[in-house]
């Protein structure tokens, strides 16, 4: 496939379908090479469609071995049936059914769209457009239907088999090993809901009441002999049902809700109705096998996805286009519930670190696109950081511009209204337009607009009037296919810091709603604070309230005030980090003085002092992500062109090791009082401590190696849970010679049959700032714990050498070209895990010039790839264009 022969799909193009589909009767008789799939399909003409229209259904890589029209077996001139699609050309103009058999290849199915096996298991991934390669289908998410699923597998082999909803009958096939069980779904939802599961598996269980006062019971089933690792998702599952029922007055509407982790997954995990299937990243967790990171996500994606049934499901999408209504507002809720669970200001951090780092970065590039894209050709590379991440920002944004309890009752109005439809962004928009009064027409250009906007703030001070005058532009720079840009709203919560803390503030300007709050919607305006007393700093975007770059020219002396005073978390961990990414930003630029920069590694390092001296035990998780200066790959972003990635990765080391060797007493001292003789548990302030004491030890290990090893050895051998063994492997990867070589072998021996931890493994030696890497990757293909069949290994290798910023872009661009040839090998076996790695290239027109061609050149050898999916046919194009 060229990206140039696939159709473009044009938001304005939308129209309903002409038919409807109320009612699928599937019966699938499951088989390891032949799986007969029989749907009966309840048919009925769409009011709002074509009256007398041809019934055209979707598939992909389908055969069709029966079809008959109300039971009728039907003449072959009255339909057409080929693998992509069926279409029967003169319908009844009224209700009939269709039955539709078609046979499947499950263990042949290496794309992991629709139905496949994982280890042995039956499993299927429909969204956005896998239920085609089940059975024909109208496979898009306006169609909603009442599945009833009758499922039919030898017993030995599948002893548990789930679908979608309630169980409604179980039974022995007579005369056979095999056994069949009954599933119904009442609430009609899109194809890309439907899930199946069956298998030999374990599963924990608990009973759960809502508040509505319903029974339900909650299971996660996990491969034979790993119950053990099964109960954090449990118990994440409970809390998050808990939070929903008290934070939005969501509770669950079936009587039994299923969590299945399988191994070879796309993506993380899917929300099918009552059925969530998980890549087993993100369920299976116990000390040995999992950091604290990992727990933290499975709560978050658990969460996520139990979210996704008031928001994505009950409430689903019109269109495609429409995604970020389900995604950006499910990330939305799944990051209020961690920063409930955890602490909001630490949680805010790595968020706004994520959001910084993935889609800054897309926004910045090629492929930048609106919340709400307008056409694309691959909707599966729609699923973006820009979608997602950009997706939660907006609602966060819209929460602060109407407040809370306007944004409560929106929420509210928006369940009621829209609850059993396929919605969109217009209809949603509209509840909150509704519960606050206000009109949100040019809130909306957030979904339509592409691009990260930039702030230009500035601040005068009148000592004889007391005035101070806050000066605030905004420009969103040119992103593809969209040239000019048009001012957007953006929230700005400020404060205005005074010798003791934040001064009142008084201000008669109309961009002032009150609570710290200026609205800014022009290109530009200026706000007048009267009574001010003394001289202020101004504190901005607090919380980081608007995703957008600020330009503010603050001296260090302001920063570090901020950083030690501002009474906004958000802002003082910012402060510290905006010292840090100027003098990095500098001394990344060709030409630059060694000194100025260990001169700032000793402002810093001063300043880092005295906060861990005072405060670094009282919140270690924020001390944490204090201590945590801006990643290389950040400060090539901030650079933005001609980037050299080796002078930015020089220049870091240089800081790091400077502020680590000023800090070196400190930072031992501080992991000594932090260690812990208690036995590992994961809650978020036994995380936060290990997490400042593994932070410490990466900067001790870049400042002094010796002593270094000697910690890590220490820590390596007398940990209790993988969280701190792991920090001392990464730590130890930033030493070369023997002694790391020596603790990679051992951690290799430890977890040999482990391969989620290999993963980790994979992933800390693909990420090695050195010129061996890409050889060390290379061989690491060949360990017998690899392979590329799997996502989560190829991740892990392959995706962690290509966000390896020195040396997946090597200056000799052998790191390109390595990426490039696993994108085209995987592509004939997975398209969607091919294509996401690709996205790898994201930022390559950032680059200096030698770097730059080299990219270009290895992108355009993908391009012109014979025989390439439509998913990597349509980013290399669009990365090229
Ligand atoms: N609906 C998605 C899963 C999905 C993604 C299906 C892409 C088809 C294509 C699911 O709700 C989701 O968003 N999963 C995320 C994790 C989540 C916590 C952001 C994922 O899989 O990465
Ligand atoms: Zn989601």
């Amino acid at each position: 496939m060229r990206a140039e022969d696939t159709p473009l799909i044009r938001l304005e193009d939308y129209r309903p379908s002409d038919w409807l589909i109320d009612t699928v009767d599937l019966d699938i008789s499951l088989a390891p090479q032949q799986t007969r799939v029989r749907a009966l399909l309840g048919l009925r003409p769409n009011p709002a469609g074509q009256p007398g229209a041809p019934l055209i259904l979707d598939g992909d890589e389908l055969a069709l071995s029966e079809i008959k029209l109300d039971g009728v077996t039907l003449d072959a001139n009255a339909f057409a049936a080929g693998p992509q699609s069926l279409t029967v050309h003169a319908p009844p103009r009224r209700g009939f059914t269709l039955t539709i058999e078609t046979v499947l290849d499950p263990s042949a199915n290496t794309k992991l769209m629709g139905l496949y096996r994982s280890s042995k298991v039956y499993c299927t991934q429909c969204e956005a457009d896998g239920f085609r390669r089940i059975t024909y289908f109208l496979d898009r998410p306006d169609v909603m239907s009442v599945y009833t699923v009758r499922l039919e597998a030898a017993k030995a082999e599948a002893p548990v088999l789930l679908s979608n909803g309630n169980r409604v009958a179980t039974g022995e096939v007579p005369g056979s090993d095999r056994h069949f069980a009954v599933w119904h779904d009442p609430h009609p939802k899109p194809a890309y809901l439907f899930a199946l599961v069956g298998g030999a598996l374990d599963h924990v269980r608990e009973d759960y009441v809502t508040a509505d006062g319903q029974q339900v019971e909650l299971a996660v089933y996990v491969e034979p002999g790993k119950a053990g690792r099964a109960g954090w998702a449990l118990d994440s599952l409970v809390r998050c049902m808990r939070w929903d029922e008290r934070v939005f007055g969501r509770n669950y509407d079936l009587d039994v809700f299923n969590v299945v982790a399988v191994s070879d997954f796309n993506m993380g995990a899917m929300e099918n109705k009552g059925l969530n299937i998980f890549n087993d990243k993100y369920v299976l967790a116990d000390p040995q096998t999992a950091t604290d990171g990992d727990y933290a996500s499975i709560e978050a994606i658990i969460a996520h996805e139990y979210f996704h049934n008031w928001t994505g499901n009950r409430i689903t999408c019109r269109d495609w286009f429409q995604l970020c209504l389900k995604e950006g507002l499910t990330v939305f809720r799944d990051q209020e519930f961690s920063s409930d669970e955890r602490s909001r200001p630490v949680k805010r951090i790595a968020d706004v670190r994520t959001l910084r780092a993935t889609q800054f970065s897309e926004d910045a590039g090629p492929l930048a696109h609106p919340v709400r894209p307008r056409a694309y050709k691959e909707i599966n590379n729609f699923y973006t950081p820009t979608v997602y991440e950009k997706g939660a920002e907006v609602i966060r944004m819209l929460k602060v511009l109407i407040g809370a309890d306007a944004f409560k009752r929106g929420m509210d109005l928006y369940f009621e209204r829209c609850d059993g439809t396929a919605a969109t962004i217009e209809e949603f928009l509209d509840c909150f337009a509704e519960t606050s009064g206000r009109d949100l027409s040019h809130f909306a250009r957030w979904y339509e607009q592409a691009g990260t906007p930039t702030i230009v703030a500035s601040g005068r001070y009148d000592a004889r009037a007391k005035r101070y005058t806050l000066d605030l532009a905004q420009t969103t720079p040119p992103t593809p296919g969209q040239a000019t840009k048009q001012p957007v709203v953006l929230p700005v919560t400020l404060g205005l810091v005074g010798r003791d803390g934040d001064l009142p503030l008084t201000t008669g300007s109309s961009a002032y709603a009150g609570d710290g709050l200026i609205v800014l919607d022009q290109p530009s305006l200026s706000v007048v604070f009267s009574d001010v007393a003394e001289a202020p700093i101004p504190s901005l975007l607090r919380g980081f309230s608007a995703p957008v770059r600020l330009e503010l020219d603050l001296s260090d002396a302001d920063l570090l005030r901020l950083f030690s005073a501002d009474s906004d978390s958000f802002n003082r961990w910012q402060a510290l980090q905006s010292v840090a990414t100027r003098a990095l930003v500098a001394a990344g630029r060709p030409g630059t003085d060694r000194a100025v920069l260990l001169a700032k590694a000793a402002e810093i390092a001063g300043a880092l002092e005295h906060f861990l001296r005072e405060q670094g035990l009282a919140d270690p998780a924020f001390a944490a992500q204090v201590l945590r200066l801006p990643a290389p790959a950040d400060i090539a972003r901030e650079i933005g062109g001609d980037v050299d990635p080796d002078a930015i990765y020089g220049a870091h080391r240089n800081l790091s090791g400077a502020i680590g060797q000023a800090l070196e007493a400190t930072l031992i001292g501080l992991r000594d009082t932090l260690a812990t003789k208690a036995t590992y548990a994961p809650d978020a302030a036994s995380a936060g401590r290990r997490a400042l004491r593994n932070e410490a030890l990466g900067l001790i290990a870049i400042a002094a190696p010796e002593a270094g090893a000697r910690l890590v050895e220490q820590q390596f051998s007398s940990a209790d849970n993988l969280t701190d063994r792991l920090a001392a492997l990464a730590a130890m990867t930033l030493i070369p010679g023997e002694a790391r070589e020596h603790l990679i072998g051992r951690f290799a021996e430890i977890y040999a049959s482990e391969p989620l931890v290999l993963d980790k493994w994979l992933m800390a030696q693909a990420l090695i700032a050195e010129p061996g890497t890409l050889d060390r990757v290379k061989r690491l293909m060949q360990h017998k714990g690899f392979s590329l069949g799997n996502p989560n290994r190829v991740r892990a290798l392959i995706g962690g050498f290509a966000a390896n910023l020195t040396q997946f872009n090597r200056a000799d661009g052998a790191g390109y070209e390595f990426v490039a040839d696993m994108v085209i090998a995987l592509d004939r076996t997975n398209p969607q895990v091919a294509s996401r790695l690709l996205g790898s290239f994201k930022s390559w027109k950032m680059l200096e010039p030698t770097r730059k061609d080299l990219a270009q050149a290895s992108l355009a050898m993908v391009a012109r790839t014979p025989g390439l999916s439509r998913d990597v046919a349509d980013i290399a194009e669009r990365a090229l264009a």
